[in-house]
């Protein structure tokens, strides 16, 4: 051996993946496995140049932290970083700063064996960037790809008794530049460090390839096992295999093969591998409705007949294809109800225990999501187990994102064995997992050379699974951005057309089409930033009558805000609240839950559209019937029991259920009405069906609602307003300022009724932390910009829009009639709300109401709320960057009650026939000007806004702006209620 070689940065160059770092495989547990998990011993530099080289055989430091962990959430005075495409840092790459900072994890372990017949590997689940090893000070390896694990053996370097085990990680690398998510840079050794004791002839993998055939329910099932020698290669070694049911059952032979162990025949020698095969008879597919599992377990056996080591790995059954512009499982297509997931805790960055996985994925499945693509790079192996036991899809993402140098570096020569050993080494892990039904080649990385290197080699190593890249079909070929290239560009890279944040028009012309040989799925779409995801229920409409669409990945299931200490207040940080330059604010703050995992109101949505079941109203002749649709592939309705209500103007008069109502997957039905509708011609009424869990599941108790519909049987008539409409002159101010004839109502106000324009912008009408954004990137909507400069935000109304308003007061003041008529001249077109709002005194702490609910819902967010009589405190802000929040649409009356004194405010609206409210304790500028959540404090008066129209949410923070049909339009808006205190 040299005795070293000197002067060597591997962290500079990107062509080097790896030194001694031994080859992946399968995981593999083992029980010989001692854990290094716990207080390390710590100390950070500024750059790796200045770690001394004694300091790698010495224990004593300034501080210890925790691993599995990121030292940048431990105090260690170095930051999580937030940016989204920019790098941290500036230059091209592989140019890193000046800083590069550095730690230095020590901590001694015992090895007390005999290593003669034993080789010894450590094992580095996870560092970012990348990271050294040395063990008695001694170098071992060095490995990249921060999210998949390093093995090295490290036998040859340990003493009897006490070693030192140093592990020197920096945080940031050549690597980096191909790690560019949108996250927090975090920084360590964020998955689990352990070593373990293999015996010198070992299986080094297990390659499971597990295949379906619906029509003859064959399993068809080869394992190949890889025997390692470590020194001299030996005959006699074979591997017994086993398959196993479900239930230990072993099914069919036990297979023994020899392993061969020479190279006499070098041009046949296939390596020290051994096959079998198993055909099994009436086979339980895997699919993620029925996650049938089965275990394979293969034993090392030696020439004496000792077993010296085994592997145990659970499979399933299935078959995935693209075929006739379809993504089949099991020979059926399959709906994607998905969201991108990232690994994030509030309080610990990128580490996540298998508990908290397993939070996500029930909070998943609570709201009926079933597919996951890993954003934007494989997890640990733990989470594909879980998925593969419990029943998601997921699409395996390479960690590969190059988004701030996207077209260079996915051609440059430098970085394409990174490219494709990173896409590689996670294929060979992860590939006997039968919930991975999709590879994809990373993320945002343009589309180039190393992109078609890394699908060559991963279309003939593993021939099972489809391949997804969203670049490929956003660049093309010939680097030309056009839609054309969903059609036919990029078809080396990508088996599925998976563009992100496009127009609901432009995928239903795609379908319609006919074109191209790929199923459309978006990678990511209804960008859940703030109070979003408007219009899921309208992509869901096409996704659902369009042949060629099959659905898509929601952008993301969490916020990443990270929990921080400031002042004595705790608050969840976004980008830059660590000082951390440059950033991009709030924009890592985009998910469906909550950094807790608490779901935002728009999760009610997402599990409305993603619902197993669907029902609808049908006229067949003069009868109306009910169609119920079962979306699942593989099976039926058994598990849930349906029922039913029957509403007559919000009241349930009639319920039951329904236990004859049952519908064969993927198929539709129509059942009569499961009872008579008994109710006034005044009244309006509708039929609710349920379907609830007849017992308990993983993630959801027994009743769990799973899905639910409302069907219309009978409209109100329209009511006509009791006002009588005013003329057309401008009336300034005629509320509110006058004292004479005021009924109850008004005189009870703490803030007069006024006309009211304005909103607190969602994330999606512009961002208030970033507002340079849209300049600079061109991403955003520009309507909070339009309306700060028309004055929208601060402008008395009246001034801006022509707004005359008539009362009637009743005779004991207990009564008042509003007839509002308001004229927005074309230049405010757009307008946020077009409404009134006052506020009652302390003491309002109770809102009833007969409309959509009981969460929040908006114009274009409320598919997923039902229509029915609510009752609800006012609502507590969901989002972390405050902004407009608590609307309930749809609404045909609602009560506000105080506790202390007794008293109830009862508004009955009159025209149109249904309006919008919210009663929150905060104004809309409370909101706008509080940059955190942490940072508002509720007012004890109830502010309740009353709109006759309010602009949609859409998805604009990335991706299309609100649908023309839930935006404000320019001319007369006609609105009247009464108002009664009691
Ligand atoms: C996409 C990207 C995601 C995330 C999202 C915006 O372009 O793939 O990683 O940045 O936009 O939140
Ligand atoms: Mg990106």
């Amino acid at each position: 051996m040299l005795p070293s070689i000197g002067n060597l940065r591997p962290w500079e160059d990107p062509r080097i993946n790896q030194i001694n770092r031994l080859p992946m495989h399968a995981t593999i547990f083992r029980e010989r496995r001692q854990s290094l998990d716990g207080e390390w011993s710590f100390d950070l530099f500024s750059h790796p140049d200045d770690v001394e080289e004694q300091l790698l055989r010495n224990l004593n430091s300034e501080r210890t932290v925790a691993v599995p962990g990121n030292w940048t959430m431990q105090d260690t005075g170095d930051f999580p970083h937030y940016t989204n495409i920019q790098m941290p840092f500036s230059g091209a790459p592989p140019n890193l700063p000046k800083r590069v900072a550095t730690g230095v994890y020590r901590r001694a372990f015992n090895f007390a064996k005999e290593f003669a017949d034993s080789q010894v590997v450590l094992c580095v689940g996870g560092a970012e960037s990348v990271h050294a090893v040395y063990i008695n000070g001694d170098f071992v390896g060095y490995g990249t790809d921060s999210r998949l694990p390093s093995e090295y053996d490290i036998s040859s370097f340990l003493v009897a008794g006490e070693n030192t085990l140093a592990i020197v990680v920096m945080r940031y690398s050549a690597m980096s530049f191909i790690e560019d998510q949108d996250q927090w840079w975090m920084a360590g050794l964020h998955r689990s460090v352990y070593v373990e004791e293999r015996r010198r002839v070992c299986i080094a993998d297990t390659v499971c390839v597990a295949d379906f055939d619906s029509r003859t329910k064959l399993g068809n099932l080869t394992v190949t096992t890889e025997v390692r020698f470590f020194g001299e290669v030996s005959a006699g070694f074979a591997v017994r295999t086993k398959l196993f049911s479900a239930n230990q059952k072993q099914i069919g032979k036990t297979s023994l093969e020899v392993v061969p162990h020479n190279a006499e025949q070098p041009y046949l020698f296939a390596g020290h591998k051994t096959n079998s095969s198993w055909t099994i008879k009436n086979c339980a597919a895997w699919s993620a409705e029925a996650p049938n599992l089965y275990q394979v377990e293969a034993e090392l056996v030696s020439p004496s007949g000792e077993v010296v080591d085994s592997v145990k790995q659970k499979i399933g059954f299935r078959r995935v294809e693209v075929k006739n512009r379809q993504l089949l499982v099991n020979d059926k297509p399959i709906w994607i109800f998905g969201v991108n997931r990232h690994d994030h805790h509030p309080d610990k960055g990128s580490t996540v225990s298998v508990e908290d996985m397993r939070r996500d994925l029930e909070v998943m499945r609570r709201h009926n999501i079933t597919a996951i693509r890993g954003a934007h790079y494989p997890n640990d192996s733990a989470f594909y187990d879980l998925c593969d036991e419990l029943g998601m899809y997921v699409v395996d993402e390479a960690n590969i994102e190059g988004h701030a140098f996207n077209t260079s570096i996915c051609d440059d020569s430098l970085y394409s064995s990174a490219f494709v050993e990173r896409g590689a080494r996670m294929v060979q892990r992860d590939r006997n997992h039968p919930s991975i039904i999709v590879w994809s080649l990373g993320n945002e990385t343009g589309y180039g050379a190393n992109h078609d290197a890394l699908a060559g080699w991963m279309r003939r190593t593993d021939t099972t699974r489809p391949l997804h890249y969203e670049g490929a079909i956003f660049h093309g070929d010939k680097n030309r951005i056009s839609t054309s290239n969903w059609v036919d560009g990029g078809l080396r890279a990508s088996d599925i057309v998976c563009p992100m944040y496009v127009s609901i028009d432009a995928i239903k012309k795609y379908g319609e089409s006919g074109r191209g040989t790929r199923p459309l799925i978006m990678c990511e779409y209804s960008h859940a930033m703030g109070n979003s995801n408007g219009s899921l229920a309208d992509y869901w409409r096409v996704i659902s009558n369009t042949p060629g669409l099959q659905g898509g990945f929601i952008w993301e299931f969490k916020d990443h805000g990270l929990r921080q200490q400031v002042d004595g207040k705790t608050r969840l940080a976004v980008g830059g609240d660590f000082g951390d330059e440059p950033n991009d604010r709030s924009f890592v703050a985009d998910g469906l839950v909550s950094s807790d995992c608490e779901p935002h109101p728009a999760m009610h949505e997402v599990a409305w559209v993603y619902r197993p079941i669907t029902a609808e109203a049908r006229k067949i002749g003069s009868r109306t019937k009910i169609l119920v649709t079962n979306r699942q592939s593989f099976v039926g309705t058994k598990k849930y029991l349906a029922s039913f209500e029957l509403l007559v103007d919000g009241v349930v008069t009639k319920r039951g259920t329904l236990p004859a109502w049952s519908v064969a997957e993927r198929s539709s039905k129509l059942f009569e009405l499961p009872c008579r509708v008994v109710a006034s011609k005044q009244s309006e009424v509708h039929l609710n069906i349920f379907w609830r869990l007849k017992s308990e599941h993983w993630y959801a108790p027994k009743n769990h609602c799973e899905a639910w519909d409302q069907v219309e049987l009978q409209q109100k008539p329209r009511a006509k307003p009791q006002a009588k409409q005013s003329a057309t002159s401008r009336a300034k101010k005629t509320v509110g300022d006058t004292n004479k004839n005021l009924s109850k109502f008004e005189n009870m106000l703490i803030k007069p009724l006024e006309l009211c324009l304005w909103r607190s912008p969602v994330d999606n009408d512009g961002y208030k932390l970033m507002p340079e954004l849209f300049e600079k990137q061109g991403t955003g909507s520009q309507a909070m910009q339009i309306w700060h400069k028309l004055g929208v935000d601060n402008d008395e109304p009246e001034n801006l829009v022509n707004h005359n308003v008539e009362r009637e007061v009743s005779a004991d003041g207990r009564d008042v009639v509003f007839a509002h008529r308001v004229v927005v001249p074309k230049s405010l077109k757009d307008l946020p709300r077009v409404g009134v709002q006052f506020s009652l005194p302390v003491g309002f702490d109770r809102v009833r109401w007969f409309g959509r609910g009981p969460h929040e819902n908006y114009p274009d967010r409320n598919s997923g709320s039902m229509l029915g009589e609510w009752v609800s405190p006012p609502d507590s802000p969901p989002y972390l960057v405050p902004q407009e929040f608590g609307l309930r649409t749809d609404v045909r009356w609602l009560e506000l009650h105080s506790s202390n004194p007794r008293q109830k405010v009862r508004i009955e609206v009159l025209q149109p026939s249904v309006m919008h409210f919210s009663a929150t304790n905060y104004s809309a500028h409370d909101l706008f000007v509080a940059e955190n959540v942490s940072d508002l404090v509720p007012r004890k008066e109830l502010i309740v806004h009353l709109d006759v129209a309010h602009r949609g949410l859409g998805t604009a923070s990335c991706g299309p702006d609100v649908l023309e049909k839930y935006r404000l339009n320019s001319g007369e808006y006609l609105f009247s209620y009464r108002v009664t205190v009691g």
